[in-house]
């Protein structure tokens, strides 16, 4: 049966349809005859306890540069709609945090996916400390005494923003680095909230491996192996994608995530695994599975579209 599909995304004209899963999804569902319309955050509004938006019916088309086709503006309930992505892009933010809260007003009548409740709850770099056998040393604090204490432990750290996306401002600090108190002084400036402090993993130059959970079940993963003069291994960042298995731990980790993600509703994630080390659960809008397809693996966004077919008949 078709189902009535909005999604809530970035603009669309903006995308990098090469890269993006939000446009994989999209291309999934509207080859599966379901009915799509697309809306930017800003459109949304909640009136009394109604949450409506002004939509416009979309068609895809996996074309760079003609990749969408919008109709006519419609200002609609959203509880019209069967399912709703939520699928815009971090910062998660206020702006981020008030549109889950409009959007958890649609359930149960409305399935939203990722759950917006449960991605309000589950910061990316916070909810994997409910892990902590899982990650690699992790401080999460401003203060400068707690920091020194730990850079004086592990030697050679990483400093990066609680509530960063993308690999921005991400840093490695080696253990004599004369840097660290102007890069204290500039986080503390720069950021309101604590920051991440984390050992330094060595074997990041072999890369970041995303791993693609659907309702908690392993689906596919892509490892991305930083430049040669980068740090970072996200792939807005030059990270190369290549082809990859799980290993025995990353088995391990997947298998110990599974229930508590299926619990939440967070029905699309991606986690980060370094060297057999948990780094993030990202839940807002993961992206790798276009590069996970176009290298020879499973075809991710049929397996959503399955999922979420399957919950709306139940
Ligand atoms: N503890 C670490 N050790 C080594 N490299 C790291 C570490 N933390 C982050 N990085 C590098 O920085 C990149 C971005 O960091 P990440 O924690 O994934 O934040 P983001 O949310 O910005 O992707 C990682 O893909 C990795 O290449
Ligand atoms: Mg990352």
């Amino acid at each position: 049966m078709p189902l009535n599909v909005a999604i809530q995304m970035d603009p669309i004209e903006r995308i990098n349809v090469r890269g993006d899963s939000s446009f994989a999804l999209l291309l999934e569902a509207q080859a599966r005859g379901h009915r799509l319309a697309y809306y930017t955050p800003d459109r949304l509004a909640l009136r009394q306890n109604d949450v409506f938006a002004t939509v416009r019916s979309l068609t895809v088309r996996d074309t760079e540069g003609s990749h969408f086709a919008l109709g006519e503006e419609k200002r609609v309930d959203l509880k019209s709609f069967d399912v709703i992505l939520m699928r815009q892009d971090p910062p998660f933010d206020l702006a981020y945090i008030s549109a889950t809260h409009l959007l958890e007003r649609l359930q149960p009548t409305t399935l939203v996916v990722n759950d917006p409740a449960h991605v309000r709850n589950a910061p990316e770099k916070v909810f994997v400390t409910e892990f902590p056998d899982l990650m690699p040393p992790t401080l999460i604090t401003r203060d400068l005494a707690e920091i020194k204490a730990f850079r004086a432990e592990h030697g050679d750290i990483v400093m990066k923003p609680l509530y960063g996306n993308g690999g921005a401002a991400v840093f490695r600090l080696a253990p004599q680095d004369v840097n660290f108190g102007s890069l204290y002084d500039l986080f503390a400036v720069t950021f309101r909230e604590p920051w991440v402090v984390q050992k330094y993993l060595s074997a990041v130059t072999q890369g970041d491996k995303r791993i693609i959970l659907v309702d908690g079940e392993f689906a596919g993963a892509v490892n991305r192996v930083p430049a040669a003069d980068d740090l970072r291994s996200n792939m807005v960042r030059g990270g190369a994608a290549e082809a990859t298995q799980l290993t025995a731990r990353e088995r391990e980790i997947c298998a110990r995530l599974g229930p508590p993600l299926r619990e939440r509703g967070l029905l699309f994630t991606g986690i980060d695994v370094i060297d057999g080390f948990l780094t993030e659960i990202n839940v807002t809008s993961p992206t790798g599975i276009r590069a996970i397809k176009r290298l020879g693996g499973p075809d991710i966004a049929a397996m959503i579209w399955d999922k979420i077919e399957a919950m709306r008949k139940g």
